[in-house]
């Protein structure tokens, strides 16, 4: 009789008893602290140094997706700032003594059709809060139509103020704290999506691409759950991964599916850390190209 009742009960709870997407790691953005250097109404821009900077940029990528972290949202707002790149501090290494600036370090930019960002930075120095020195970080901003807007900060992995900033080292910040990789030419690659809680069906899909193929690639960073969301109709799609500089890595995969487990095309390969591309073509809507990291 007991375990008639037990099972009673278990069917009569909720269903959304797993969060969304428990099985591929979908959460939304956590927030962080806004500070008080936030100004309103930034330019839309891409670079967001002054002239003077030539050198040792920081690129950050990234797609906002809607609260299933498949659908990406076009047209959201990514509203960033941060400091500058202050000075280099001999016995620890590290750039400390930054400061914000009205004029630079800051944009507002809207995703493409495709509900992509980017832009191109410097990495932020470090400043003091009281006696601890702040982790570098940039501040965001992102929300879509004016809704659902998450503040949030960015950190970088194996940043040693991480551990004692109260923020950084906040359980929540986890998944905000991302690897840069290095290329050749002395610049730092990141990639950081968001994840709103902006429902799939409240977003004008006149403004996606048509035909886009790569719906998105989701988490990424690369982890052994991360899953490549293709729109696509029955045709076959051609997968290959290049390195930063476009230059092939693997045998192209031909595939009918439209959800692929990133960890099938990673298996086959000896793919080290670091920042690929991955382009994906097919027949009818030509080539597709998205930024990963894989960690
Ligand atoms: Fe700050």
């Amino acid at each position: 009789m007991k375990k008639i009742i037990n099972i009673g009960l278990f069917s009569l709870l909720p269903i959304k008893i797993f969060p969304k997407n428990y099985f591929n790691d979908c959460e939304i953005t956590t927030s962080d602290i806004q500070g008080p250097f936030y100004i309103e109404n930034s330019p839309n821009i891409y670079n967001l140094t002054p002239p003077e900077i030539t050198s040792d940029f920081l690129f950050i990528t990234g797609t906002i997706y809607a609260n299933d972290c498949i659908t990406p949202i076009p047209n959201a707002v990514v509203d960033v700032w941060h400091a500058n790149k202050g000075v280099k501090d001999t016995n620890s290494n590290s750039f400390i003594n930054s400061d914000y600036d009205e004029e630079y370090f800051r944009a507002k930019i809207y995703t493409d059709q495709y509900g992509n960002y980017a832009y191109q930075t410097i990495l932020p120095g470090k400043y003091l809060n009281g006696s601890q020195y702040r982790p570098s970080h940039i501040h965001y901003k992102s929300s879509y139509m004016g809704q659902n807007e998450v503040t949030t900060q960015l950190y970088f992995e194996g940043d040693n103020s991480i551990p004692s900033d109260p923020w950084a080292s906040n359980i929540n910040s986890q998944n905000r704290i991302i690897p840069l990789i290095n290329d050749n030419n002395g610049d730092l690659h990141g990639v950081f999506d968001i994840t709103l809680e902006t429902n799939p069906d409240d977003i004008n899909l006149s403004k996606l691409k048509e035909h886009s193929l790569i719906k998105g690639i989701h988490p990424n960073p690369i982890t052994n759950k991360s899953t490549i969301y293709l729109n696509r109709n029955n045709e076959e799609c051609f997968i290959e991964i290049c390195n930063i500089n476009g230059k092939s890595i693997n045998k192209i995969t031909r595939t009918n599916k439209a959800i692929i487990p990133i960890s099938e095309l990673l298996n086959s390969s000896d793919i080290k850390k670091g920042l690929y591309i991955i382009k994906i073509s097919s027949n009818n809507k030509g080539v597709e190209a998205k930024r990963i990291v894989v960690n």
